[in-house]
């Protein structure tokens, strides 16, 4: 299953960092000196701290005592203050550092001065600089002790134990908390309200996968929704696609046909197997139709650009060059071993719309059709307050992206129903709180 594709695709994204503005400096939590990589990040209102996380949060055993540092970020330019029961929106960390994280995301600073928000961003353990005892994850996974420290349920309760803390510190007892996440994080957000109620009133999961493996979507739907984008940007791109995998197959299968392949898309070395360069293609269009990385449209215009002889795996070839630049050789190594090197989470995946029916609510879940992870996605309401936001468009959890003046209008409204969703929330709360603010 290719659910480890989607855990690289923020690190290709490079994008400015969030806007700089006046800190406020009673926050909770140890400073610590910051390294080379955390001044990336760090700017005079994003405040980086470490927080003495416990490791095992479901059992008594001494060891389970232990603690790590865990880091999280605070940026409270716009908060309007623990005495005004302000809200706080909480970037529940996914699979990837607090760098690779705060690249992309726009939702919580976008929307903080509106809401006049605190904004926390919670690293993922195991990720980043959140990773017990060893400086590595790559070195935390070879420990089988610690590698059974590494999963969702306790991801969660780290997110529950650190907000519940700092709700204490900053003594915003009665701010509500909404919790944002994208991709595996939209499913740690929306676990998150159906296990801690009492932390967060609401969710917002982006693109979250939930059905991928539900028995009753058929086997190819993911790779159908990616050829469908493809066939939305062309029809003939799409059936030059279509007729390049019997292609390369056919050459594979001659007589020294992977030196003509290694010929042909110019390889860095001899390709191995056939299942190499077929790995490859399949990636470069999962990027492409999940994250407009680049756009199909690009890929496109390439394979179609050739002359009208010129043969189905040129114009494949084409496309790759269109992705990759000019080059002197392409699919080095590095590409070869990184299409190999996806690790799984292993998500435990479950009947949830039951779950999701039965124990929640205050949950909104956005898609974009476009985007090949929406097959497993929450597409219809679920009850009146877990409500589906599904755009035609749309691409791998868009709408938490920085927003930009360029977002087309449907990426616009769809997050101004959601921000109106959040907005019922809190008013909901506050009324319930008999707070008036
Ligand atoms: C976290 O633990 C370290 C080492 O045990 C200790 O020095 C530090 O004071 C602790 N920080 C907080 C905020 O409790
Ligand atoms: C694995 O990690 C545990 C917990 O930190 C530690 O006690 C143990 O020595 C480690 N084992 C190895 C082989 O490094
Ligand atoms: C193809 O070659 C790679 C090494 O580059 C290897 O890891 C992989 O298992 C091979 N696949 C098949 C199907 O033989
Ligand atoms: C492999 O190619 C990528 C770009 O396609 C490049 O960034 C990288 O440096 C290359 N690696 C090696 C080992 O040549
Ligand atoms: C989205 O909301 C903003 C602020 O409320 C409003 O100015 C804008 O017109 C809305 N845009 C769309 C496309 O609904």
């Amino acid at each position: 299953m290719g659910t480890v594709l989607v855990f690289q695709w923020l690190l290709l994204l490079v994008f400015s960092i969030l806007a700089m503005a006046k800190p406020n400096n009673n926050l909770p939590g140890s400073r610590r000196n910051l390294g080379q990589d955390d001044d990336a990040i760090s700017s005079s209102a994003l405040q980086m701290f470490y927080y003495n996380q416990t490791l095992d949060h479901f059992n008594f055993q001494p060891q389970s005592f232990a603690t790590f540092p865990q880091r999280y970020m605070i940026d409270s330019t716009y908060w309007g203050g623990a005495d005004k029961n302000a809200p706080i929106f909480v970037y529940l960390g996914n699979e990837m550092s607090l760098e690779g994280t705060l690249t992309y995301l726009g939702f919580l600073s976008d929307n903080a001065p509106r809401f006049k928000a605190l904004m926390i961003y919670i690293e993922h353990r195991f990720y980043g600089k959140s990773v017990p005892f060893v400086s590595s994850q790559r070195e935390a996974l070879k420990n089988e002790t610690l590698r059974g420290y590494f999963n969702s349920a306790q991801a969660l309760a780290d997110y529950a134990e650190l907000l519940l803390y700092l709700k204490k510190e900053l003594s915003a007892t009665y701010s509500p908390i909404i919790v944002v996440g994208a991709s595996y994080g939209a499913m740690l957000a929306t676990w998150f309200r159906l296990k801690y109620p009492h932390i967060a009133v609401g969710a917002l999961a982006s693109s979250a996968q939930f059905l991928l493996l539900d028995e009753n979507i058929p086997q190819d739907a993911f790779y159908r929704t990616v050829f469908h984008d493809f066939q939305d940007s062309s029809q003939s791109c799409s059936e030059t696609i279509k007729a390049s995998w019997d292609e390369i197959h056919k050459v594979a299968s001659k007589p020294d046909g992977l030196s003509i392949l290694s010929q042909k898309f110019k390889t860095c070395r001899k390709l191995n197997n056939v299942s190499e360069i077929v790995t490859y293609l399949k990636h470069m269009y999962y990027q492409s139709a999940t994250f407009d990385m680049p756009p199909t449209d690009m890929i496109c215009r390439a394979i179609n650009g050739g002359s009208k002889g010129i043969d189905v795996l040129s114009r494949i070839f084409s496309g790759i060059v269109a992705v990759e630049g000019k080059s002197s050789c392409y699919l080095n190594e590095s590409k070869l071993l990184h299409n190999e090197d996806d690790t799984d989470i292993g998500l435990g995946w479950q009947d949830m719309k039951l779950v999701l029916k039965r124990f929640g609510s205050n949950i909104i879940f956005t898609s974009g059709l476009r985007d090949p992870w929406s097959t497993g996605g929450i597409l219809e309401d679920i009850s009146r307050s877990i409500v589906a936001i599904v755009t035609k468009k749309g691409a791998h959890a868009s709408d938490v992206l920085k927003a930009r003046k360029t977002d087309p209008e449907w990426l616009v409204k769809q997050r101004n129903k959601s921000l109106k969703i959040i907005e019922g929330w809190i008013t909901k709360y506050y009324d319930d709180l008999q707070f008036v603010p």
